[in-house]
């Protein structure tokens, strides 16, 4: 495996957190240095907190929907994962999220790095701006945080960077719509969205990335192809053909995780 120690991007004192989505439940080269369980002014994130070495370089996990029971997506505590991680000073955090195609490019197997989200939840506790805890963050001024564009522009193209060094193929752009769940959507409810030019559908990018950015901290998922969303195969959507393609995916995505010695 290449390192990339040394890429031209790195910026000074960065520190990477890394958020495993589904079938994402760690790196097996991850060296773990320490376990920590964290609790927030917003509850308890989904898993403990793992700080580990990414050739030599220090980084911190999460598994967002916990490790042992599965945490929905519409019942993550998003407000703990992304405090926790910002609390133990993560200043980047790249976020794993497995999704459905719609747009032909979005082929099953491929990995994307999106750069604009349309948000179709509903009913999450989405802001850290509200009347719950009186912390230092309410010291800015206002609460509406710019987000025109939801990903880091730095922190994707180091990403991608890597990507072209280490010869694995990842899509440059794309529209991440995200779902409420847990349900898969309906075959109109994906011609919908088709139509307001989302590209890939999944259920958790927000409001990770929008708390990520209230915060303060650089964002970008790093979305895993699985299946073609709804009404687009003749297939219907199973978890067994998901568990599948995330076997031959996450090895990829793995190889780019750990190229990303050197994040900034
Ligand atoms: N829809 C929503 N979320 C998903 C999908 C999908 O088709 N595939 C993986 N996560």
């Amino acid at each position: 495996m290449m390192s990339l120690t040394g890429i031209q991007m790195k910026r000074e004192n960065t520190i990477l957190g890394i958020i495993g989505g589904t079938g994402f439940e760690g790196v097996p080269e991850f060296e773990i240095t320490r376990q920590q369980v964290v609790n927030t002014p917003y509850g308890e994130p989904s898993s403990a907190l793992y700080r580990v070495s990414l050739h030599g370089n220090p980084s911190i996990f999460l598994s967002r929907h916990g490790t042992g029971s599965r945490i929905m997506p519409h019942q993550i505590n998003y407000r703990a994962n992304i405090f926790a991680l910002r609390d133990l000073g993560v200043t980047d955090v790249i976020a794993m999220g497995a999704v459905g195609g719609i747009t032909p490019q979005f082929t099953t197997g491929s990995l994307a790095l999106p750069d604009q989200v349309i948000d179709y939840t509903w009913g999450r506790e989405h802001t850290f701006f509200d009347n719950a805890v009186d912390l230092d963050i309410r010291t800015r001024e206002s609460g509406h945080t710019e987000f025109a564009y939801p990903y880091d522009h730095h922190l994707r193209e180091s990403i991608l960077n890597c990507a072209k060094i280490t010869g694995i193929p990842v899509i440059d752009h794309g529209v991440y719509g995200v779902t409420q769940g847990p349900r898969l959507e309906t075959a109109a409810e994906i011609d919908r969205m088709d139509r307001d030019g989302v590209d890939v559908v999944g259920m958790t990018a927000m409001p990770e990335a929008a708390l990520a950015r209230e915060l303060g901290m650089s964002y970008a998922t790093l979305a895993m192809v699985v299946n073609p969303a709804a009404g687009r195969s003749d297939e219907p959507i199973s978890m067994e053909s998901i568990h599948q393609v995330l076997e031959n995916t996450t090895d990829k995505a793995h190889q780019l995780l750990l190229s990303l010695s050197s994040v900034g």
